[in-house]
Order: structure tokens, then sequence, then C-alpha cells
């Protein structure tokens, strides 16, 4: 069955508009577990701006499940992130200028830092998965890079409209298909919601959905632990009758 991770980055956000110490992004991830989280998931940016030091080591002494790390190929940040030793780091592109993360990692023009970033995680033990589009060639460069998994970024599902929706769900179930052939283990997050999630749940092989903003803005109104058994209960049903 497919795991949720829970991206709880937007907690932090909060907690940062005002400098202060709630809403606590560890607490969180102690109320997300309690709703069914499998995984959580955080990124610890260069510049902080959400996420702290703190959280993330924290995070390590608390989550109980497996715990993700999204990182960029920076040096600071892959040095903390063999410190720390989370189960898994997702290894995305950053730029100060984003909201969120934009695009995938191009896993092509990046490939040498790639591999040696993917080397000195492995050799913490730590599972490598690369945030990439659900592109054959990008996917296949992650595989040759070393990864383990890829994690498929659904933003263009996500905002997708019309008939547009259908060729980007397509784009997506290939990717899958290809992480498979390149014997990835095989992700998907970014953009996903309580409305777009049944039909990517349905596509059979996925072994992790990582969604944040939803479930957080959801869990303003219900609680993060009802807010998070929802989700899971959507992806559960959509396997279920996928299978
Ligand atoms: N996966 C990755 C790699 C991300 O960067 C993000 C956003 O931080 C997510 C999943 C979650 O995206 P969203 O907040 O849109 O659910």
């Amino acid at each position: 069955m497919a795991g949720l991770g829970v991206n709880i980055d937007h907690v932090a956000t909060i907690r940062q508009a005002r400098r202060t110490v709630e809403p606590d992004p560890v607490w969180a991830a102690v109320e997300a577990e309690l709703g069914g989280a499998d995984c959580i998931t955080f990124h610890l940016r260069k510049d902080r701006r959400h996420i702290s030091d703190r959280d993330a080591r924290l995070l390590k002494q608390t989550v109980r499940g497996k715990l993700n790390m999204e990182m960029s190929l920076d040096e600071e940040i892959v040095a903390i992130a063999r410190d720390l030793r989370p189960d898994q780091a997702t290894l995305v592109p950053e730029s100060r200028e984003e909201i969120t993360t934009e695009g995938g990692l191009d896993c092509l023009a990046n490939a040498d830092r790639l591999r040696a970033v993917t080397k000195a995680l492995h050799e913490q033990n730590i599972v490598v998965s690369a945030f990439v589009d659900p592109e054959p060639s990008q996917i296949s460069a992650a595989r040759d890079a070393g990864c383990d998994a890829v994690e498929l970024h659904t933003g263009n599902y996500a905002n997708a409209t019309g008939d547009d929706v259908g060729p980007a769900w397509e784009a997506v179930a290939e990717g899958m298909e290809v992480g498979f052939e390149n014997g990835l283990i095989v992700h998907a997050g970014h953009g996903l919601t309580y409305e777009n999630i049944q039909p990517i749940a349905s596509i059979l092989g996925f072994e992790e959905f990582n969604i944040g903003h939803s479930i957080v803005s959801r869990a303003v109104f219900v609680g993060m632990r009802e807010a998070v058994r929802e989700m899971k209960r959507l992806i559960d049903r959509a396997v279920l009758f996928s299978e």
C-alpha cells in the first residue's frame, strides 16, 4: 500500500511569519503520525526560511516512522544531512526567489554533483531520492547517478485544467513505468490535494506520496490528525479499487 509522507514545512512558515515559537512543526509531526502518516517530510533550506536546525534535530529524535529530509545539493546542507542521518533524503533544486520548489532537479545538468552527493549520503545509509519532472531522461539520469528512488513532480498535473489534465496524468503514469523499468522506488508529490490525489493514487506502484500544503490547510480547520486521516483514506481507497 502506498504510504503518505506529510510535509510539515508550512507549519514552520506560519511560525516564522511572527518569528515566534508557535505553531511548532515538531508538534505537527507528532499529530501527523497519530493521524497515520507513514513518513514526515521537512525541507531544511539554505536560507532556513521555515524549518530550522533545531527543528531538524528534534524531528530526528521524535519521529517514530520514516523521516524524509528534502534538501539541495549544497555542501553545508549535505554535511548536516550526513550528521543527522534521516532515513531518506529527497534531492531538490532550490532558489531563493521561489515560493516553493518549482521544477524538478535537473539530473542531467547536475549529474556529477548528484553522483557525489548520492555517494556521500549512501555512506551514512541514507536512502536517496531525486525529485524529478516525469521525463524518462531525468529518471534514467537519477538512476545513473546512483539514486535509489525518484519522486515524480506532480505539479503539472496539479495545475492542469480541462483537456490538459489527461496528458499530465499520462506523463506521471509513464514516469511510474520508466522508474520501475530502471529499478527505482517511485514516489510522487507536489500540488496534490484532497481533490486531485485519487487519480494519481490509482496508478499502482507508488511507494509514497509527499503532501504538504493541502493537508496543513485542512488541518487549520479540522486538526492535523483528522486532516491526515482523511488523506490516508482517499489514498487507500484509490489503491484498493485499482488493484
Ligand atoms: N515534494 C517535494 C519534493 C516538495 O518540494 C514539496 C513542497 O515542499 C512537496 C512534495 C509538497 O508539495 P505541496 O506542499 O504542494 O503538497
